[in-house]
């Protein structure tokens, strides 16, 4: 079993009869939804709801009963992975371009909890370029703002042409080095009109699972 998945499997455990699950997206969250769907053909009775159209088709095609964001009212735990976390459960989304919905489903969850695998933990947050989301029709001025916080956005791509959010959007990618103040620097760029959601996540995780090559699995709360 690779890092991702012992991580993703040991989270999976969390979850209990009649609870509403927030899927994450990516490549560590792939394994959670796996782990899930073998649950519930164990007979596990949940709903999900999905923080991307990819993860959605993930759960639909494996039997995952699921409900949309605007039919429910908070969610039980959701599971999710990272591009960075911190050693307070900071983290860094938003390399899959999810972080919008994925931010949505951390702020009404009740618990979510982090999968990664020990590349993805750091000392600082930043080494990883920041996801903001921006919209589309003003984004020479909105990266002019993001300028004027001492980093280029890069405009992310994707087989040639400017990528999409699964909301329409854009996302700039941005090189901020070592963050010394995450919650300062998402309050900031959030204030920017234009940008729609970045991809720190402060004090949102409850818990931090990682997975180690060794075979070890830590979950930190
Ligand atoms: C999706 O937008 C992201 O927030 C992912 O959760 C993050 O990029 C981690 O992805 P991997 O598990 O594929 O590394």
């Amino acid at each position: 079993m690779n890092t991702k998945q012992l991580a993703a499997e040991k989270a999976v455990e969390s979850i209990e009869e009649g609870m509403i699950v927030g899927l994450g997206t990516g490549s560590t969250a792939y394994f959670a939804i796996r782990r899930i769907a073998e649950r519930v053909k164990e007979g596990l009775s949940i709903r999900a709801v999905a923080s991307s159209q990819h993860s959605e088709d993930l759960a639909r095609e494996w039997g995952i009963p699921l409900v949309a964001f605007d039919e429910i009212e908070a969610i039980d735990v959701t599971i999710d992975g990272a591009d960075e976390a911190d050693g307070e459960a900071n983290l860094i989304k938003g390399g899959g371009g999810a972080l919008l919905r994925e931010k949505i489903l951390a702020h009404h969850s009740r618990r979510m909890i982090v999968i990664v695998d020990e590349s993805k933990r750091v000392e600082r947050l930043g080494a990883f370029p920041l996801p903001v989301e921006i919209v589309p029709f003003a984004e020479n001025l909105t990266l002019r703002s993001l300028k004027e916080l001492g980093v280029e956005p890069q405009l992310r791509m994707k087989e040639g042409v400017l990528f999409r959010t699964d909301n329409g959007n854009l996302i700039a990618d941005c090189r901020f080095g070592s963050i010394d103040d995450a919650a300062q620097l998402e309050r900031r760029l959030n204030l920017i009109p234009g940008v729609v959601e970045n991809g720190l996540f402060v004090r949102m995780a409850h818990t931090v699972v990682t997975g180690y090559g060794d075979g070890r699995v830590t979950m930190q709360d």
